[in-house]
């Protein structure tokens, strides 16, 4: 059957999306829950996407003594990250790259991530860009897809309303809609392969 645009939109289910939202600092007065809280409002926005927040202030790991490649003893958010369709990583950038606490997030798991699509919304005083880009190898590890777009905000502390939330500005909005098009995109593809492929690997 030839479904046009218009049956499309009025008659096929649309699937909901479970995106983990990964709020990557873990510093005393940090900025993260605040970035994090635009990224979430934006996916409410879709009306497509189930949000679970993972603030890692509030995610205990296990000791790295007991890490072994490919993961480790089950931790206590595997099971969200299993849940999850897709990511949007919230993430300062500390000494070029993305910070400790992110990292070991990343290493203690493996399956969970596989053949799942990620975003970044990166910060700090030059944009966040090289923490962008350090992420994308790592995720590449896990096979997980980064989206071409991502959004990288310069020094945001300095666009907060008097209720403290964030303001972006234009384009720093539209970079954020781009990443999160691109992620909506690649997650139904990548579920739909997870269910339906055969992957070499
Ligand atoms: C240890 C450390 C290293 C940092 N290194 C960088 C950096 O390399 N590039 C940058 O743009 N900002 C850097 N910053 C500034 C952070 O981007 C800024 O403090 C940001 O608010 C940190 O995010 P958070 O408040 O959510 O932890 C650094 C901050 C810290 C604490």
């Amino acid at each position: 059957m030839t479904i046009t645009a218009q049956h499309h939109e009025t008659e096929l289910p649309s699937t909901r999306r479970r995106v983990a939202v990964v709020s990557a600092s873990v510093r005393k007065d940090r900025l993260s829950p605040t970035i994090a809280d635009w990224v979430t409002s934006a996916l409410d926005d879709d009306g497509r996407s189930d949000v679970d927040l993972i603030d890692l202030a509030d995610t205990v790991l296990p000791d790295d003594s007991e890490l072994y490649p490919g993961g480790g003893p089950s931790t206590g958010v595997a099971e969200r990250i299993a849940a999850a369709d897709a990511f949007v990583f919230v993430t300062p950038e500390y000494n070029r790259s993305f910070p400790a606490s992110l990292k070991r997030l990343i290493d203690w798991h493996y399956a969970e991530w596989k053949l799942k699509p990620a975003t970044v919304v990166a910060y700090g005083v030059h944009g966040g860009h090289a923490a962008i880009d350090h992420l994308r190898g790592v995720l590449g590890e896990l096979h997980v897809v980064t989206t071409r777009r991502a959004a990288g905000l310069r020094a945001p502390w300095e666009s907060l309303d008097d209720a403290e939330r964030f303001v972006p500005d234009a384009r720093t909005a539209r970079e954020l809609t781009g990443a999160l098009a691109e992620l909506g995109w690649w997650t139904d593809v990548l579920a739909d392969a997870r269910a339906t492929g055969t992957f070499p690997g």
